[in-house]
């Protein structure tokens, strides 16, 4: 071998070496090979000069020719093989696209030599994604937020889409900016299980209602006050009768008298039957009032209930922003006796919810729990 042999030359090595890297890309199935190294399925130029005969007695004898011969052949057939495969895949692949997607009976020969999965008749199964919305609360709505920052209750109800949509928001649980624990609100709600914060709460909006008989000096806040007006004209007007009220607005001390006068008649059991320990009743929130029926004089609370100023109470005070408080049945749930005169303001939107909904508490109104007991 001379210094200008060909095969010595590194170039061609380094191009022997290529060609056999780029030959076992092919992924070939190795033909299984006695005593014979299998490099390659693709034999390389120096690999052929070698199984090619030497004119010179160095050359293999016949017998060698015939025990690499199979091999020889298997390897070629094998590139053969994988070359249809190739050039049948573009094939395919070009027949698709030309033809809209619909197989001939040559590409679908094709396909079966190495062809994807059958698709079931209804088609290849969809991932179902669901949607998960974001749960829309009316404490992220700046204009609710606003309204609740300013103390305008009725503003608020607004911004909530109204009533029904700003009871359903706190009911489930979604508006926490929204307290019903707040004694200044009109959705506040106290029972046994709820008393002020703090205890000796004292509303800062007290005035008498014009044009009502009052039989106690007893006030109400600002807004309770102008209903009650306006249910009593309303109800003198409908042939209902007067409407006038013993109680309205009564502080923490003055609950606490109430509350032992009537321990002191009936004892503790009895009493909490029918009036709030003090810190624990609606009157302290200036949001209550007991009314009596009038014919020229007044009568008692107990005649509330069979009197036609009560029959037009129980339909009509929702429409000034009252309701029933303690209903017919509902002890286990609000704590007290049913109490016919015992209307407690929560303002008309609500009211309007309230009586639309079929709602005789309110802890059922607002998803709170029952109160029975302290
Ligand atoms: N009579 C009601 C329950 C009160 O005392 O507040
Ligand atoms: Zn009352």
């Amino acid at each position: 071998m001379t210094s200008h042999d060909p095969e010595s030359s590194p170039r061609r090595a380094a191009r022997a070496e290529a060609e056999r890297l780029a030959t076992a890309a092919l992924a070939l199935p190795a033909a299984p090979v006695e005593d014979t190294p299998v490099e390659s399925a693709v034999p390389t130029r120096r690999e052929r000069r070698r199984e090619t005969p030497a004119p010179d007695a160095a050359r293999p004898g016949r017998s060698g020719v015939r025990r690499l011969a199979p091999v020889l052949l298997r390897r070629r057939l094998a590139v053969v093989a994988a070359a249809v495969i190739v050039v049948a895949g573009c094939a395919v692949a070009i027949g698709a696209a030309a033809s809209g997607g619909e197989p001939d009976a040559a590409t679908e020969a094709v396909a079966q030599i190495d062809g994807p999965p059958p698709v079931a008749d209804d088609g290849i199964p969809v991932p179902q994604l669901t949607a998960v919305a974001a749960t829309a609360t009316p404490c992220d709505d700046p204009v609710f937020t606003a309204a609740l920052a300013s103390g305008d209750d009725a503003a608020v109800i607004d911004a909530a889409g109204g009533g029904q949509a700003f009871r359903a928001a706190v009911a489930s649980g979604i508006a926490p900016c929204v307290s019903l624990s707040d004694p200044n609100r009109e959705w506040l709600v106290v029972n046994k299980q709820r008393p002020y914060d703090p205890v000796d709460y004292q509303p800062s909006d007290l005035v008498m209602p014009d044009n009502v008989r009052a039989l106690e000096d007893s006030a109400l806040r600002a807004p309770a006050a102008r209903a009650l007006t306006s249910l009593v004209k309303a109800a003198s007007e409908a042939g209902a009768g007067e409407i006038g009220y013993l109680s309205a607005y009564r502080s923490y001390t003055t609950q606490k008298s109430t509350y032992a006068g009537r321990v002191a008649i009936g004892g503790v059991a009895e009493a909490d039957r029918e009036s709030a320990r003090p810190g624990f009743s609606e009157h302290q929130s200036g949001m209550a009032v007991d009314i009596v029926p009038c014919n020229g004089s007044c009568k008692t609370l107990d005649d509330v209930a069979a009197s036609p100023q009560g029959a037009w109470v129980r339909e009509h005070a929702w429409e000034y922003g009252f309701i029933t408080r303690y209903a017919e049945g509902r002890e286990s749930v609000s704590g007290y006796e049913p109490e016919a005169w015992h209307l407690r303001y929560i303002g008309p939107e609500l009211a309007r919810a309230y009586h639309e909904g079929g709602f005789t508490t309110l802890e059922e109104f607002f998803g709170l729990p029952a109160a029975p007991t302290y």
